[in-house]
């Protein structure tokens, strides 16, 4: 590595994965990812056991991506975090350390929006998209639509107005007996059901926005009504179930997708986030690019999820810009791109 090297050690806390990564010149050498299993019995992610566990996982993880880097801590160019938006004591376990290591060593600090780095993880591998794109970002705690006109320049131009998609899968999957998170179970059972058995509906919202509250009442409405006359009724049509659900999720990400890229006149589209693993989307995704000539860019699961491959990626951006970070910045739970 040159003295010119521009070396950066990113970390991401911000909800129930704690990671570090090491990016040298714009390319991520590695991505250490500690999974937080002490939510799963509770059926959601505890806030305050989320700052304890990366409390405990968080000099673990830096070690490690720093030791298989092949670098020293000394020859680190800057420290980067994600400032927000997720959950306040997890943010402050990342800022708190980030702001200690770059002072200890005297250098930059690079705080990092998690949203913009969900999207930006689409330039760590080949192919990368040319600008301007449309990225559904679809995660366990937003659904956005962004018009990505340049790496640090993105417009929010459609959202969820309640809950997040993959919120919708987690609570729906819930109602089902399903264990948290219920996402990837709803894509399992859904692959060997029927997605037209039952209706559940479609939610239009006006211009690219969201709703995704809806589904889960209909859902609940709908259980309650079918268990009077059958206690069994989930488990005899578990898998029809899934694939309605799913088959009904996906749609209203789908309609607005259709409606952004032709309002936008933007025929790139990318995917991000948690969801965007399930196999349902991506293969109704991959017949809609082929139908409607879209060029379609869907990332490789490891950076789809909480990762900090997309944190150092995007602080890579902001090196290059001269976008550094004070000493006195505090976590944000909420912000915005
Ligand atoms: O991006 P992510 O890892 O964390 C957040 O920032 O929220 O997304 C987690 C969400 C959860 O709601 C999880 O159920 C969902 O992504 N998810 C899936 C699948 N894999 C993960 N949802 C549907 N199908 C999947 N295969
Ligand atoms: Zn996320």
């Amino acid at each position: 590595m040159g003295t010119k090297d521009i070396s950066i050690l990113a970390i991401e806390s911000s909800c129930d994965e704690t990671s570090a990564s090491i990016i040298v010149n714009g390319k991520v050498l590695n991505n250490i990812v500690a999974t937080q299993s002490v939510h799963e019995k509770y059926g959601g992610v505890v806030p305050e056991l989320a700052s304890r566990a990366h409390q405990e996982n968080l000099i673990p993880v830096v070690q490690e991506a720093i030791s298989s880097s092949g670098l020293s801590k000394e020859s680190l160019s800057a420290i980067a975090f994600t400032r927000g938006p997720g959950l306040m004591g997890s943010l402050l376990v990342g800022v708190s350390f980030a702001k200690a290591f770059a002072f200890g060593l005297g250098i930059p600090l690079i705080e990092v929006n998690h949203m913009q780095a969900h999207v930006l993880a689409h330039f760590i591998d080949e192919p990368k998209p040319d600008f301007p794109f449309i990225c559904l970002t679809v995660s366990g705690g937003h659904t956005q639509l962004v018009l990505v006109k340049s790496p640090l320049e993105m417009e929010v131009v459609g959202q969820t107005r309640d809950d997040a998609v993959g919120e919708a899968f987690d609570k729906t999957a819930k109602l089902l007996g399903l264990p948290y998170p219920g996402g990837p179970l709803i894509d399992k059972y859904a692959r060997e059901g029927n997605p037209r058995a039952f209706d559940f509906p479609i939610t239009r919202m006006p211009e690219l926005d969201y709703s995704f509250s809806g589904i889960k009442t209909a859902v609940l409405y709908f259980l309650r009504d079918q268990l009077e006359g059958n206690p069994n009724f989930i488990e005899q049509n578990l898998q029809d179930l899934c694939a309605s659900i799913q088959y009904s999720l996906i749609k209203m990400l789908t309609i607005k997708l259709e409606k952004a890229v032709e309002a936008y006149g933007v025929k790139r589209v990318a995917i991000a986030g948690g969801v965007s693993a399930n196999s349902g989307l991506r293969s109704e995704l991959k017949v809609l690019a082929d139908q409607r000539g879209w060029e379609l860019f869907i990332p490789k699961f490891e950076y789809c999820t909480d990762n900090a491959g997309m944190i150092a990626m995007a602080a890579h951006f902001k090196y290059l810009v001269g976008d550094f970070t004070t000493m006195d910045v505090a976590p944000l739970a909420k912000m915005s791109l």
